[in-house]
């Protein structure tokens, strides 16, 4: 990766508990193909050489990371997370505030994202790495996206202008930075670290991904995961 970029720092908030899930361990550590789903997630982000580290954000309480696999690799580095997700991420941000520089980035990705593809992870990081500007692996929606209130639908989305964010997402690592404490300052929510990047005003630049990229969130969700996987392992033998 050229130097114009600076280094890649990858940030991994697994400090989730997985309530939404419903079962008795976080769903990022629920088995998955041959491993666990976070297993499976770093493993993937660990294939990107770009990448100088994967720093992983645990719960306090977390009982699981020690029989994990990624717990013992050399680029790996395990913190504390936080209340919120973005909690979880300005605590891996802080972790390494000593080792980074003023020109490097940060790639966020979600534990729970198994099935992020290697390629997707280097469209990104070439595409803002060209733009200089923060990016995001998204797809658009071909559903038509109601505004609901109250069990009635008020309102309905121009769908030509809607995507679905996924992650991994880069940005500069002063702005990411600056952007989630502002957010924090303000008890402003956000559900990724793009949404504080445009509160601040700044561009967030969309590149295509997979829509297999699914978050698990609900147990259908496994069963999906597993038959993309599946899919991925033909399209990579054919
Ligand atoms: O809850 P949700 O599925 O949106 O969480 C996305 C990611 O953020 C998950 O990998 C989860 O473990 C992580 N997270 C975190 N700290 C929190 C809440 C969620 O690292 N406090």
């Amino acid at each position: 990766m050229s130097s114009e970029i600076g280094k890649i720092w990858c940030i991994v908030p697994a400090a989730g508990i997985g309530l939404r899930f419903g079962e008795n361990r976080p769903k990022q550590y629920l088995p998955f193909r041959s491993s666990t789903i976070i297993d499976t997630t770093i493993k993937t982000l660990l294939l990107c050489t770009s990448l100088e580290k994967v720093i992983v954000c645990l719960h306090p309480d977390d009982e699981h990371a020690q029989q994990s696999d990624f717990i013992k690799h050399p680029r790996v580095h395990v913190v504390i997370g936080g209340n919120q997700r973005s909690d979880s991420v300005l605590n891996g941000l802080q972790s390494i505030q000593t080792d980074t520089a003023k020109q490097d980035w940060v790639l966020v990705h979600d534990a729970a994202r198994p099935c992020v593809r290697l390629a997707d992870i280097n469209k990104l990081i070439s595409e803002a790495q060209t733009h200089q500007q923060g990016s995001i692996l998204a797809v658009p929606i071909h559903d038509t996206i109601k505004e609901v209130d109250n069990e009635l639908a008020v309102r309905t989305l121009d769908r030509t202008k809607l995507w679905r964010a996924l992650t991994p997402q880069l940005f500069k690592l002063s702005d990411i930075q600056g952007a989630l404490l502002s957010a924090k300052k303000q008890s402003r929510v956000v559900t990724d670290e793009a949404s504080a990047i445009e509160q601040l005003g700044l561009p967030v630049r969309i590149v295509e991904g997979h829509a297999d990229n699914i978050k698990i969130t609900v147990p259908a969700d496994l069963q999906l995961a597993n038959m993309y996987m599946d899919q991925q392992e033909e399209q990579s033998c054919a």
